[in-house]
């Protein structure tokens, strides 16, 4: 398996009120004998243009809320993924987290257990509704490691074609909120646009933080980024197409409502619709979705045998593009100026600008840490150094926006491009449950070779400081108890490790093994190298980003709500590995197998077997294509009891996007530079923030900041 920490960066999820008041509004669309998903059939057939077809979005719900509904087999799904939720790292505390999380309290196990009841009582109208009442619970835990691909919840997405950008004017006011075509409007006729101040009736900003609540970042700043475009996302893509490249105001999986209704500063006002685009459709019924995409193949209550084919033909309309395995030869990014090199799928980016401000600046761009081709992202990283040495470039600047993770070793061997004499340090303990003991107790008596490639190997763990191992699983398992969670003992990967050309990290790291350290030099002192996020880094945009800020680099953090003060630079997720439930079942196989042959696991083992942990996908009573969780929570170097995503920490600057920003990246990086090299402006409140890292000044947050005001208040 790849050690990985890619967050998915779009979540579906439908919150059931919204599901429920969108049925209630649905104009009916049937005719007398075909039902929504049949009209949509009928439509298709007779459709004859080159593009999709273009449905009202509440046909699409329609269709979606006809699907039908089996108690039973949904309870035997809610009973095999609870076991499967049980190896998330951190449910205790995501039902009560410390202080300096941003983001609301969960219970998920609850909201499971209420689901099942509710399952288990027939009450839900439909897949597509118990589906959604799913990913709402996955949801709340804003989290991109967890989550879950269910056959409902991805066939459609909802979309408008009016995106909105929020720009400031100079970089430092207060953004406002613009059509994009708007937006380009005021540069040449600033005195006939206006600004939306107001969706639906609701003022504008607090309308797109409901809105941006559908992405799963677990900061409200990166969160309201993922509102709108940005050209980050649109170098994701395979073949020009990325799921959020309009934003989620204007492509989302949650229903939003039929319409939406912009009111304008002068007054006035426009109606966008909202439409699904169909680009395949071959179901005559609800019931016809349902089987054919909800039922698992082979199984036996499927009226009609599923050709194999369905399963692997796109089975949308537009979905949520999955991470895409063949991206090869992608055309240069729009909206930045000439790359000097990079990686054929725009993974890494590297230029060499010679205007001013950045005449001695080197930029890499790098939007994901998942490069198709291993080898060309270590040499366009790795040559992007020794260039700008060679040209003179004084100054670096690493544009990581967008960049939701992707391979460990990634992150880990571009840290040590900049930094070759230092450590990589890591610091980890999963959640210490029965399902984990027990795997990780099957795994150990596997002969070294096989067990050292699962993440729940004591053998190929060590303390952090990398001098000692473990002596037993018993002692990396633990449990020690903090925070009210059982985890286990604080581990890392043994580094040497990465020597081993089959021990799979998906990327060799400078300095290790059969790497030469290259280079060999420190070119650029920490104060001179600056990373640009929007907010949305997760997993190993996070670990990366954490072992230049431990070398004292800064920060700078683009966009965010329309307020002053400071902005995290990392808001997504910053546990150390998301798991797949494909990855268990590959790591459990080879042992079950064993079990049988050479008496490894005695039958009372193969008993909890089936208690604590799942079966295979294969096995469960729908189709799910993946149901990942983050694994491992990761912890600094100062406190090895609170993980990572748990603790606030401000960029060292932040400014808002201008409509140069969004049109010319390079203006971006040069308000970046400004900003962070020379006497540009911050915007107002947003330096020497907590957890920055000349935090001086300490941030209060929802709840905290209610009780600090109320008890200011009552001092006077
Ligand atoms: C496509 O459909 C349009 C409108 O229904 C019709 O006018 C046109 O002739 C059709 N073209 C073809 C090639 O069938
Ligand atoms: C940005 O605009 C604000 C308001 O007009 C002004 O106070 C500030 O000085 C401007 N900043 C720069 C760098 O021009
Ligand atoms: C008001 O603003 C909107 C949005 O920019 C614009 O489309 C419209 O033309 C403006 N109306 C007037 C009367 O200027
Ligand atoms: C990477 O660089 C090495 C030299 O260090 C070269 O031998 C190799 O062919 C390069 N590979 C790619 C894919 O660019
Ligand atoms: C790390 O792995 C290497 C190679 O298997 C081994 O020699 C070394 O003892 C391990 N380190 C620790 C601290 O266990
Ligand atoms: C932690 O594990 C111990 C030993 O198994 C157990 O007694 C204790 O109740 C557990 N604590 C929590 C919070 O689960
Ligand atoms: C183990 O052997 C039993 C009895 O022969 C068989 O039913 C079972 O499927 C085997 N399990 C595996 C994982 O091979
Ligand atoms: C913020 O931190 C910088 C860097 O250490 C320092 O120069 C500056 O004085 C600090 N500003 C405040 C207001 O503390």
């Amino acid at each position: 398996m790849r050690f990985r920490t890619d967050a998915l960066l779009a979540t579906a999820l439908l919150t059931a009120t919204q599901a429920t008041q969108a049925t209630a509004n649905i104009i009916s669309h049937r005719s007398d004998s075909l039902d929504a998903c049949g009209q949509i059939n009928q439509r298709f057939k007779n459709y004859n243009g080159s593009t999709a077809l273009e449905i009202p979005g509440e046909l699409g719900l329609e269709c979606l809320h006809s699907m039908p509904f089996e108690s039973e087999r949904a309870v035997k799904f809610v009973k095999e993924y609870r076991k499967w939720l049980l190896f998330q790292s951190d449910l205790e505390l995501l039902k009560n987290p410390p202080a300096g999380y941003q983001m609301p309290p969960t219970d998920l196990i609850g909201i499971l257990d209420n689901i099942e009841k509710k399952a288990a009582d027939n009450d839900y109208k439909s897949q597509y509704e118990f589906d959604s009442a799913i990913q709402k619970m996955l949801a709340s835990a804003f989290d991109g490691h967890l989550n879950i691909q269910l056959c409902s919840s991805t066939i459609m997405v909802f979309s408008n074609n009016v995106p909105l950008i929020s720009i400031s004017t100079n970089g430092t006011t207060i953004p406002e909120v613009y059509t994009i075509t708007d937006a380009k409007g005021l540069q040449t006729h600033k005195d006939k646009v206006s600004p939306i101040v107001s969706i639906n009736g609701e003022d504008v900003e607090s309308y797109l933080g409901k809105i941006s609540l559908g992405d799963n970042s677990q900061d409200y700043d990166a969160l309201y980024n993922a509102v709108f475009p940005s050209n980050p996302y649109s170098l994701d893509v395979d073949g020009g197409y990325s799921f959020k490249e309009l934003g989620l105001f204007s492509e989302s999986q949650v229903w939003t409502g039929a319409y939406h209704t912009l009111h304008f500063a002068n007054g006035s006002s426009q109606v966008v619709d909202t439409v699904v685009n169909v680009k395949h459709w071959e179901w005559k019924s609800g019931k016809d979705l349902y089987e054919a995409l909800c039922l698992p193949l082979g199984s036996t209550s499927s009226k009609r045998s599923v050709k194999a084919s369905s399963k692997v033909t796109p089975k949308i309309v537009d979905k949520l593009a999955p991470k895409i395995s063949k991206r090869s030869q992608v055309p240069a990014p729009k909206g930045y100026p000439k790359p000097s090199s990079r990686t054929s799928d725009n993974s890494a980016l590297t230029f060499f600008p010679e205007d001013s401000p950045l005449e001695d600046t080197a930029v890499l761009a790098i939007p994901n840490f998942e490069p198709e081709d291993i080898e060309s992202f270590y040499n366009v990283t790795r040559d992007f150094v020794k260039t700008a040495a060679k040209k003179n470039k004084k100054k670096v600047i690493i544009d990581l926006q967008g960049n939701g993770g992707g391979i460990i070793a990634a992150g880990w061997n571009t840290f040590r491009l900049f930094f070759p004499d230092q450590p990589l340090y890591s610091a980890n303990r999963f959640r210490a449950t029965e399902g984990v003991n027990f795997m990780g107790e099957a795994l150990s008596r596997l002969p070294v070779k096989d067990e050292e490639g699962s993440i729940l190997s004591w053998k190929g763990s060590v303390k952090p400081d990398q001098k000692e191992g473990f002596d037993s699983w018993g002692d990396l398992f633990g449990p020690n108890e903090f925070l009210g969670m059982n985890s286990s003992s604080l581990f890392a990967v043994n580094l040497t490790l990465l020597s081993y050309p089959d021990y799979n990290y998906g990327m060799p790291v400078s300095g290790y093994g059969e790497m030469p350290l290259d280079p060999k030099t420190q070119y650029f002192d920490p104060e001179d190298i600056i990373l640009i996020t929007d907010g949305i880094c997760a997993s190993t945009c996070t670990i990366f980003t954490e072992l230049m800020k431990g070398q004292g680099v800064r920060t700078i953090a683009f966009g965010g709500r329309p307020q002053v003060g400071p902005m995290q630079g990392m808001g997504g997720i910053k546990g150390s590995m998301v798991y797949d439930i494909s990855d268990l079942a590959s790591d459990l196989k080879q042992a079950k197998e064993l079990a049988n042959s050479s008496a490894l696991l005695s039958d009372e083992d193969l008993e909890k077997w089936d208690k604590y942990v799942p079966t295979p996908l294969d096995d469960w009573s729908y189709t799910v294509d993946s149901a990942r969780v983050n694994i491992i929570n990761a912890f600094g170097p100062t406190n090895d009891h609170v993980p990572r995503q748990y603790i606030y920490e401000a960029a060292e600057c932040r400014r808002f996007f201008t409509y140069d920003n969004f049109l010319q990246q390079e203006t971006l990086w040069q308000d970046a530079a400004n900003a962070m090299f020379h006497d540009g402006e911050c915007v107002e409140g947003s330096t020497n923030a907590t957890g920055s890292l000349y935090a001086t000044q300490t941030k209060y947050s929802g709840r905290q900041k209610l009780l600090a005001m109320i008890l200011e208040h009552t001092r006077e």
